[in-house]
């Protein structure tokens, strides 16, 4: 919890996590320090930036206060609580419900590509299939150059080498803070070749040759798309 964040985030944080705790995967929201960690790359330049799993929008205020503009955010939440309080504190912000494993299949996001991608969602304790959706939907919805900004409560990335490599992205460790509860480090995940993937268009194609997104996502039918699961 950090000293801006209100006495009501938190309470409303907390019964979150008490009644959902595989979602919200923590019990507090993230703390000052590393919501500037996480945003200090991102500039008004960028262009539209999109977030992932915003909670009570502590990552949100943090790209506010780089001078992103707030009709330039995107937030992806599946939370309804968190996604009616987000609505009404960031008016001029594009707030969706939905599971942000639905991102490369949904084309809400086909016209105006992000400049980068914040989450804040569990990663660590999601099965492969889904992080494989997520992040590899973020990245269709990416410019080429644009980057992908995680923390975790764990000591490496919480995207497998494996699931990188298939998807022709890598991941560096860009910072950490223990003035969090828990201690939390951020890793900045980018394309391999960002110029040769743009080829074609500023859709996502995996180095694999032949194989989209798509084609590592999980069949419709068989998509993990349920409930989200613990711990970033
Ligand atoms: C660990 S909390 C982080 C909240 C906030 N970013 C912070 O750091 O304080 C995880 C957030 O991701 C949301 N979430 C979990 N799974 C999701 C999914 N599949 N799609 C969209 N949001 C999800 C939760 O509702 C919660 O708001």
């Amino acid at each position: 919890m950090t000293t801006k964040t209100s006495c009501a985030d938190f309470v409303q944080f907390f019964r979150s996590w008490v009644s959902d705790p595989l979602r919200v995967a923590a019990v507090a929201p993230s703390g000052e320090r590393l919501a500037r960690l996480m945003t200090q790359e991102i500039e008004p330049l960028d262009g539209p930036i999109l977030e992932l799993g915003p909670g009570t929008g502590v990552f949100t205020r943090a790209l506010l206060a780089r001078g992103i503009p707030e009709s330039a955010l995107t937030l992806v939440e599946f939370g309804e609580e968190f996604a009616v309080r987000l609505r009404g504190r960031f008016p001029e912000a594009r707030v969706v419900q939905m599971d942000a494993a639905q991102l490369g299949q949904c084309g809400f996001f086909d016209d105006a590509p992000f400049g980068a991608v914040v989450s804040g969602l569990p990663l660590l304790s999601m099965p492969p299939s889904k992080v494989t959706a997520i992040v590899g939907g973020a990245f269709e919805t990416m410019k080429p150059g644009g980057a992908f900004y995680q923390f975790t409560y764990g000591p490496r990335c919480p995207v497998q080498k494996s699931i990188l490599e298939s998807l022709g992205l890598e991941g560096k460790r860009i910072g950490g803070t223990v003035r969090n509860i828990p201690p939390a480090g951020v890793y900045r995940i980018s394309r391999q070749n960002p110029l040769e993937l743009s080829i074609g268009g500023s859709k996502y194609r995996s180095t694999r040759e032949g194989v989209g997104i798509s084609g590592l996502m999980p069949e419709a039918g068989n998509a993990d798309t349920g409930r989200p699961e613990a711990n970033a």
